[in-house]
């Protein structure tokens, strides 16, 4: 029940979080974790078999997330042995991990292999060499998809575009059967499938039958000149969240049943068996389930030009707006109920001029000591924050069932200063 005209989210009343814990404060709701989980669950891995969810923890990843997954049964793409470790720590099942990366160094390869991880995304044909001189005299054999390059003009920012033929990431194509004939060289590698990945933000199924088209044929060729069958494949992440206009979100349930069915129509056509299929949500699980609260500052009304309204955050702890030029809604905490009768442009406080986190958008009139509330900022926010201009990390905090808990705290200066090798006596 809301008691008062604050503004909640998921349940809990933001004022009270900023006046409990400070600001900036990031703040992640389970319950639409889970709820997004839940429609994942539903419309896709309960309702075709042969199907698995892998989270890709770029987006975000805490190991309070990975209990999470692990409690919902989804498994974690990682993408660095940092991300690995996190989800070990965490308690993830190794073989529930999929490594990804374009320059897994060979240590990181060591790190994945002696700790079991799953499947190992190798991503070029350097990978592969360096793999099998890494494996002999291993006990078992490692289990490898390859990620393509399926050579595709996905529509999103060209930072988010990842299976262009102008791309570091996968392997052409033309050069599959090779990198297939080179796995299956070593006694020790198994060639369990293929993975693409288009890129971040994608609204349009298009892209994906598209690639699952060109991916097919090569299945076929694999199957007919090498006798080998793709077990898995994995069609990656990206399916889009519009921050601003939420109808065009991409809906799961849709694009899935889109997709199956075209995938069963290919390989029925083709005579090859049923592959597994894996997806690797990143934003579509954890974008809607975040926010960031910020305190309002210093206002400069420019006349005729604009008005800068700042807040105690910005690059350091959302550097999306900056490096993307992403767009973001926000509402006044302490005036959610009040009319939105000023257009205003929401600043950060590093001193550069592109930090700002929302251009001309219309809210309450602001005053110094407003709470703003900064939406949707879930998916790689928290795990892009930096410590531009010596800002420590802002705290966040878990809530659900209407229950806060803290679950990061907020960076002290000494935390920032932890590293730092100085000789007291020099
Ligand atoms: N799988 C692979 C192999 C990926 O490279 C990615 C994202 C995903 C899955 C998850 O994509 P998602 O479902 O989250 O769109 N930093 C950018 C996004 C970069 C995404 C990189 N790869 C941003 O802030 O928008």
């Amino acid at each position: 029940m809301k008691k008062s005209s604050n503004y909640y989210f998921s349940g809990v009343d933001t004022v009270a979080l900023a006046q409990k814990y400070g600001t900036p404060l990031y703040v992640v709701s389970e319950d639409i974790i889970r709820e997004k989980i839940g429609v994942i669950r539903k419309s896709f891995l309960d309702k075709y078999p042969g199907t698995k969810a892998f989270y890709a923890s770029k987006a975000f990843l805490t190991q309070r997330m990975c209990k999470i997954l692990i409690d919902e049964n989804i498994g974690v793409d990682a993408v660095s042995s940092g991300e690995i470790y996190t989800a070990l720590k965490a308690g993830v099942k190794p073989e529930h991990i999929v490594f990804h990366g374009n320059n897994k160094t060979f240590d990181d390869l060591t790190y994945a292999i002696s700790n079991h991880v799953g499947k190992i995304v190798v991503d070029s044909m350097s990978e592969i060499e360096l793999l099998s001189g890494l494996v002999p005299g291993l006990d078992r054999k490692v289990n490898l998809l390859i990620r393509t390059n399926p050579s595709i003009e996905a529509e999103t920012h060209q930072y988010m575009n990842t299976a262009r033929k102008d791309s570091k990431f996968g392997i052409s194509l033309n050069e599959l059967q090779d990198a297939v004939k080179l796995i299956n060289a070593s006694e020790n590698l198994h060639y369990s499938g293929l993975h693409f990945h288009i890129g971040s933000q994608l609204f349009k199924i298009d892209f994906y039958l598209e690639a699952i088209r060109k991916i097919v044929a090569r299945m076929k060729e694999i199957k007919d000149q090498l006798q080998i069958d793709t077990e898995v494949l994995n069609i990656g992440g990206g399916y889009g969240v519009d921050y601003i206009e939420k109808e065009k979100t991409v809906d799961f349930s849709e694009f899935m049943d889109t997709i199956v069915n075209e995938l069963n129509r290919l390989l029925k056509e083709n005579e090859l068996k049923m592959a597994d299929l894996y997806v690797e949500p990143g934003r579509w699980i954890i974008a809607n389930a975040g926010i960031t609260l910020y305190s309002v500052g210093t206002i400069k009304e420019i006349p005729g030009i604009r008005t800068f309204v700042s807040v105690d955050g910005g690059m350091p702890d959302n550097i999306r707006p900056s490096l993307y030029g992403a767009k973001y809604s926000a509402v006044v905490a302490n005036k959610a109920d009040q009319p939105k009768e000023e257009l205003v442009t929401i600043a950060g406080k590093c001193c550069e001029t592109g930090d700002v986190l929302i251009y001309d958008i219309c809210l309450p009139k602001l005053e110094r000591g407003d709470y703003l509330a900064v939406l949707d900022t879930g998916a790689y926010n928290y795990s892009m924050s930096n410590h531009y201009n010596m800002t420590p990390k802002p705290a966040l905090v878990f809530v659900k069932n209407g229950e806060d808990e803290l679950s990061i705290r907020r960076q002290t200066y000494d935390d920032l200063l932890s590293c730092e090798i100085i000789d007291e006596d020099a």
